[in-house]
């Protein structure tokens, strides 16, 4: 797991815990923390030269090798989206639904949507929320199924329990996150955590 640490970090995501935080001021954290988490997360991703011409002469620059496919998880995935595609603006946009059984926290998948051309591409899988982990190790199942293979994970917020059970289960992917807090509740909630992602973001509380 890479913790992202920085002193805008640190503020944003302290704004992201308060609770009396509204979705517009929630979801303008999250998508800050996107964009710092951007960086870290997409600084191995391969370019190639690429000739430029200036208004006064030939220059020689860089592009990505292979566009990035960007994997928001329904609902909570979506906060992310925003911050990766401001510093990747043709990045490919594959929406996943996935929710967590209440009772039983188990993953429900109920949505998918990946292009044809996605073997090669590496897929930035983004959820805020790792809590159990049974929801991104059931996505990287799926993203592997799908013909994946340069996977990265980006979260905000997770637990120690959950960042085990990706790294056991899926030791190729890497995990970057925020903030690693201290344990889950008796109902699978991140403690101090923020709540519910999806809901704080969208008014559903
Ligand atoms: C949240 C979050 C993760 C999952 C994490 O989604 O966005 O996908 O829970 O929990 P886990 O690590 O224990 O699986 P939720 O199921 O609340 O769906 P929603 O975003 O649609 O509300
Ligand atoms: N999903 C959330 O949105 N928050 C948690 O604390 C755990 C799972």
């Amino acid at each position: 797991m890479v913790l992202v640490d920085h002193p805008l970090v640190r503020v944003h995501i302290a704004a992201l815990r308060d609770r009396y935080a509204g979705a517009d001021v929630f979801r303008r954290h999250l998508t800050a923390l996107a964009r710092l988490l951007a960086y870290p997360a997409l600084a191995d991703l391969p370019t190639e030269d690429v000739s430029v011409e200036t208004p006064l002469a030939e220059a020689t620059g860089q592009r990505l090798s292979r566009v990035p496919i960007l994997v928001p998880v329904l609902r909570a995935g979506l906060g992310l989206v925003e911050g990766f595609a401001d510093v990747i603006p043709d990045a490919v946009v594959s929406h996943l639904g996935l929710y967590r059984d209440h009772a039983t926290l188990q993953p429900v998948r109920y949505y998918s949507n990946f292009p044809q051309d996605r073997h090669h591409h590496p897929f930035i899988l983004l959820d805020p929320m790792l809590a159990t982990g049974g929801s991104a190790s059931d996505a990287l199942d799926y993203l592997k199924s799908e013909g994946a293979r340069d996977i990265r994970l980006v979260s905000v917020i997770a637990a120690p329990e959950g960042v085990e059970r990706v790294e056991v289960r899926h030791p190729d992917v890497p995990v970057y996150t925020a903030q690693l807090d201290e344990r889950l509740d008796e109902r699978g909630y991140i403690i101090p955590g923020l709540g519910d992602a999806g809901d704080r973001q969208f008014g559903t509380v």
